[in-house]
């Protein structure tokens, strides 16, 4: 079975094409960054504007990388949701679209469902059960994973997500959107110590998290502290310490609790070095492991979505011809598999 992927849920338009028995075939990434940088953050609808202006080029480029035509297609899978509204639509439209004129089954993906599942992109492939952090731009998640689609929620961001924690901090820094990158570029010059933030929520029982008091605790120390770059640099180091702790403390609170030994993290932020190097510290403490999607597959991209549907298109699942998107659909209503 082979399947196309579009994700637009945000500011990434992803095409991907994934053979059950060869793997990734193709996939194709256009990042509208550079388009939202001038406002200092997404706006969604120059964002359905440029997915609608890319996506086609990029399903073409896909089949051309793939070496296959629209005859070798079996079926499409796109993002439904969670997301931007009028982004989810355009994937949803040439999706449902393409498939119907090419006679093939289409499948609406779960975003955080393809994040969850990234890391199987690659081997050593995480087996069930096991513990996934998700940390995006919008979503900050603890979850058990006995299956595909058998998701329980063990805890979430009550405000900002971390990735959101991190843009608007780098904002305040007077970092370029989206910051979180940069602010961890930053933070590595830093000198550990010289500030402390917060580990929010860490000190009650529980695996909820908040990120809006440690972004406050920043601000306040980025107002009247000086703009020297040796005191940014400490200031970006002490708080991505204190969400790296934060995390990592769920984490080990999340293993503890349901017993497992396997951690799944995915989404933007699992591209962090420092939360990396932290957890693969903490798992082999505890004789653990830990697996993270390979870099180009933490951030939004097709491969995530053409993988997911793979599974879902697999076992039968299909989308009736008025599908819609979703911007909010919580993760744990999902049918298994
Ligand atoms: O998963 P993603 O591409 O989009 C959403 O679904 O939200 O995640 C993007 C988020 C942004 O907030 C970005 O700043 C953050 O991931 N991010 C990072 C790093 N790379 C991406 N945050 C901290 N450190 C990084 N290295
Ligand atoms: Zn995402």
């Amino acid at each position: 079975m082979r399947i196309l992927g579009i994700e637009t849920s945000c500011d990434e338009t992803g095409i991907a094409i994934i053979d059950d028995d060869l793997g990734l075939l193709s996939h194709q990434l256009y990042s509208q960054v550079k388009l939202h940088a001038d406002y200092g953050g997404v706006v969604p609808e120059l964002a359905s504007r440029d997915h609608v202006r890319k996506i086609v080029p990029l399903i073409k480029a896909a089949l051309v990388e793939a070496n296959c035509k629209a005859e070798d297609i079996d079926g499409i899978a796109y993002t439904k949701g969670p997301g931007l509204v009028g982004a989810l639509l355009v994937g949803a439209s040439v999706g449902r679209s393409l498939a119907f004129a090419w006679n093939v089954p289409a499948i609406g993906v779960h975003h955080m469902e393809g994040h969850l599942l990234a890391p199987m992109l690659d081997d050593p492939k995480p087996e069930f059960p096991f513990i996934a952090l998700l940390v995006s731009g919008g979503h900050t998640m603890m979850v058990k994973v006995s299956g595909i689609g058998q998701y329980e929620v063990l805890g979430e961001s009550v405000d900002d997500a971390a990735g959101e924690a991190f843009d608007k901090t780098a904002k305040m820094m007077g970092l370029e959107y989206p910051g979180g990158p940069l602010l961890a570029k930053l933070a590595e010059k830093g000198i550990s110590g010289t500030y402390t933030f917060p580990r929010p929520m860490t000190d009650k029982p529980g695996l909820n998290f908040s990120f809006s008091g440690l972004k406050t605790a920043a601000s306040n120390t980025i107002r009247k502290e000086p703009e020297d770059e040796q005191t940014r640099a400490n200031i970006a180091c002490a708080f991505q310490e204190a969400v790296v702790d934060t995390l990592a403390i769920k984490c080990r609170r999340a293993l503890k609790y349901t017993g497992l030994k396997r951690l799944v993290v995915a989404g933007g932020v699992s591209a962090n070095t420092q939360l990396r190097s932290q957890l693969e510290d903490m798992m082999s403490k505890i004789n653990g492991k830990v697996y993270y999607p390979r870099l180009e597959f933490c951030t939004d991209n097709g491969a995530m979505i053409a993988y997911a549907g793979l599974q879902r298109l697999k076992a039968g699942q299909t989308e009736p011809l008025e599908s819609k998107a979703k911007p909010r659909w919580p993760l744990d209503s999902l049918p298994a598999i």
